[in-house]
């Protein structure tokens, strides 16, 4: 069966850019479990996952699957587009041998009333069709399962939102990932200065205070990082 989503474009989901990203960053520690409890807040990791059958869309390197196995996930599906992070994700995920790794495109998703919790974290906002996915994923859960989402806020956002987003679009989105890499290492070691002198006082600066030098280089904490991101 297919549907208009089929065709939708998965190159604003910026894949290469992340899979040059993940390729560099995707050895676990625990703030990024500390992470995974936050950004699933809304399932109890000590029962939550128990027995359930899970399906990670844009599953990265697959540490959010891991510690949903960790906690107890019977067996599932993880799915992205990008070789470099699937082959990170197949690595991690090998001592779970119900878990399967696949490339798809969560366009492509056709499954039907199969998973106890469909899971997509920092996915969607990204995507050129977040409504079709959405859709794709409520079609592959259980009836009475859950759908759970996790998408950048809007709060605390406002200085990105309104002074570099405009950069993000019209320079970094363009500069190849390498010359990001190392433009990175500056807003990188200032924030990593600057976090440990004890600057800022909401939770997320408070979380954050505790990454290591490459975590912050690698992910959308780093505002250069986020910015070299193509989506929309
Ligand atoms: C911000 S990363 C999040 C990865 C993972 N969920 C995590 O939290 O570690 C976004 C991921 O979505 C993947 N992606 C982009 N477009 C996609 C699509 N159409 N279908 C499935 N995955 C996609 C990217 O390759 C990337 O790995």
């Amino acid at each position: 069966m297919s549907s208009p989503a089929d065709s939708t474009s998965t190159e604003s989901g910026s894949p290469e850019r992340f899979g040059y990203s993940w390729d560099r960053f995707h050895e676990l520690s625990a703030d990024q479990e500390e992470q995974f409890r936050r950004w699933t807040s809304l399932i109890d990791p000590e029962t939550g996952w128990k027995d359930k059958t899970i399906l990670d869309v844009g599953c990265g390197t697959g540490r959010n699957s891991y510690w949903a196995l960790t906690y107890g996930a019977s067996e599932g599906l993880a799915i992205d587009v990008d070789d470099r992070s699937l082959s990170h994700a197949r690595r991690k995920l090998e001592s779970f041998p119900g878990m399967e790794v696949r490339k798809e495109s969560v366009y492509e998703l056709e499954i039907a009333d199969r998973f106890d919790i469909v899971f997509s974290i920092g996915v969607i906002h990204h995507l050129e069709n977040p409504i079709a996915a959405l859709r794709n994923m409520a079609h592959a859960v259980k009836p009475g399962g859950k759908v759970l989402i996790w998408v950048y806020g809007y709060e605390n956002m406002e200085l990105y939102v309104n002074v570099l987003n405009p950069l993000r679009q019209f320079l970094f989105s363009k500069l190849p990932m390498p010359v990001i890499w190392w433009l990175a290492f500056l807003p990188t070691g200032l924030l990593w200065v600057l976090l440990r002198a004890g600057f800022g006082s909401i939770r997320y600066f408070k979380l954050i205070r505790g990454f290591s030098f490459m975590h912050l280089r690698n992910r959308p904490v780093n505002p250069l990082c986020l910015s070299a991101l193509v989506w929309r």
